[in-house]
């Protein structure tokens, strides 16, 4: 099929590489020529790990190309997918550029004779695609929709990081439509995605399932985080034992024929840890309570869901205060900056709170990722930290290590602390070490 991906970001570039992979024409559009002369180039703007091979591949073997020409884009397409960003401003999900994306799309479907369908991609809240996407379109092309062209709604699940797995080789696909003739489109979209589970749903159903998908395991983490918490008050107990009693939970794990367990990998976001963040997880939950608000529904849930989250760095500021309440002067290592490994995304991540906290104390703060450097140094523009090259110099001469991040880099952390003497505290936000393996430990659950 021939398909314009509306906006080059995360969600349409990923897309738009896997879709070509899939080996549909794929055209994708952004306004951002930098942007477009890079993947033209074979170069990706963002950092996927996989992406750049399969975007190489595609644009060499003209599968795949950018421009900023949104119209011909449309009018040289059978779907066009919107992937454009809905920023959150606090109190509702910002449409305007899927709005824009939404007039456009129409003004050019003025033009078009054949049958074309829209399809949002976009995390919207439900009602967007029928209420807003759906109108604007009619609107700009003077068309009817269900008989000229046709919306639907295909959330996307991928995780940063690991995103071109997540599209390649989906858990399911929903596929939301207002008319057959959206879906039979959408199915053919998809149809080379042999074997995996298909929903079929109206638009807002789709639309609700991606926010539920987001919220629940969201409410898994702050829900562990809380447990987590109350067992650190308590002589004896450790989360991590508590949690391993629950995954073993048949319905958390469950045992198979042959007496094998099968350990799915949601038991991970069943572990206390220092907080969740990233692009996706706050800001969707926070736009589903501020929906249930304008629904007149309070969320009480999930406002606390949030409300435990942005607690959760104190915890890591406890444990440190606890073993060094005079914070001015001392050298504090930061480990991992990212909101989570495979990724140098810092948007939320728990870093940030805790870094500008240190800093407020007069801490010297020395800080390592293996990626997120870049990131973090124009996050902390104004702050003076000490970025380390490598993992060891990190930890050189400090009186206390945070480590914020599950990067595998880490593991090895406990041996290299054994060499120190002194031994710096570990405040581990991640539980990777063992407790019993240093001098000074301090964990989430412990
Ligand atoms: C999340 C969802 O997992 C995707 O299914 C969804 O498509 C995506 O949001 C989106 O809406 O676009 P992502 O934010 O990339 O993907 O990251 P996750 O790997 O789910 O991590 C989110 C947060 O949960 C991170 O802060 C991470 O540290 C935390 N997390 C993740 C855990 O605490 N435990 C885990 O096992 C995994």
């Amino acid at each position: 099929m021939k398909v314009s991906v509306l906006g080059s970001g995360y969600v349409g570039l990923v897309s738009g590489v896997c879709l070509a992979e899939k080996e549909h024409d794929v055209v994708c559009v952004d306004l951002d020529l930098d942007k477009v002369n890079k993947i033209n180039n074979g170069i990706p703007p963002i950092y996927e790990a996989g992406l750049e091979e399969l975007l190489t591949k595609n644009v060499e073997s003209r599968r795949l190309k950018a421009t900023t020409e949104l119209r011909d884009a449309v009018l040289n397409s059978d779907i066009t997918l919107i992937a454009v960003g809905t920023p959150f401003d606090g109190e509702v999900i910002d449409l305007s550029y899927v709005e824009v994306a939404a007039r456009q799309i129409g003004e050019a479907l003025k033009d078009k004779n054949s049958y074309h369908v829209v399809v949002v991609k976009s995390t919207v809240v439900p009602g967007t695609s029928d209420e807003v996407v759906l109108p604007i379109i009619e609107s700009a092309s003077g068309k009817k929709a269900g008989v000229d062209f046709g919306v639907g709604m295909n959330p996307e699940f991928l995780r940063e990081g690991e995103a071109i797995i997540d599209f390649m080789y989906p858990d399911r696909i929903v596929l939301g439509g207002g008319d057959e003739r959206t879906h039979a489109v959408l199915e053919q979209l998809y149809s080379s995605f042999a074997g995996v589970d298909i929903l079929k749903t109206n638009n807002s159903t789709a639309e609700m399932i991606k926010y539920a998908s987001n919220s629940l395991l969201a409410t898994m983490i702050s829900f562990s985080n809380e447990i987590g918490n109350l067992c650190s008050l308590i002589e004896g107990i450790d989360a991590v034992d508590v949690f391993n009693g629950v995954h073993l939970d048949k319905r958390v794990s469950p045992i198979m024929n042959d007496g094998k367990r099968v350990v799915p990998s949601l038991t991970s976001y069943l572990e206390a840890g220092c907080g969740f963040g990233g692009s996706c997880f706050p800001k969707d939950v926070k736009a589903l309570v501020a929906y249930g608000k304008r629904k007149n529904m309070r969320m009480n849930l999930l406002d606390s869901v949030m409300a435990v989250n942005r607690d959760q760095p104190q915890q890591m500021i406890n444990r440190l205060t606890k073993h060094i309440p005079d914070l001015a002067g001392k050298t504090i290592s930061v480990l991992g900056l990212a909101f989570k490994p495979g990724t140098d995304d810092m948007r939320e991540s728990p870093a940030i709170p805790i870094i500008m906290w240190l800093h407020e104390q007069g801490c010297k703060v020395k800080a390592y990722d293996p990626i997120a450097q870049h990131e973090a140094e124009a996050v902390f523009e104004h702050y003076d930290i000490e970025y380390c090259s490598k993992l060891s110099e990190a930890i050189d001469d400090v009186d206390a290590i945070m480590l914020i991040t599950r990067w595998d880099d880490f593991k090895n952390i406990g041996q290299l602390i054994r060499e120190k003497n002194p031994q710096p505290l570990l405040v581990d936000g991640r539980r990777m070490i063992d407790k019993n393996s240093i001098e000074n430990y301090e964990g989430i659950g412990v």
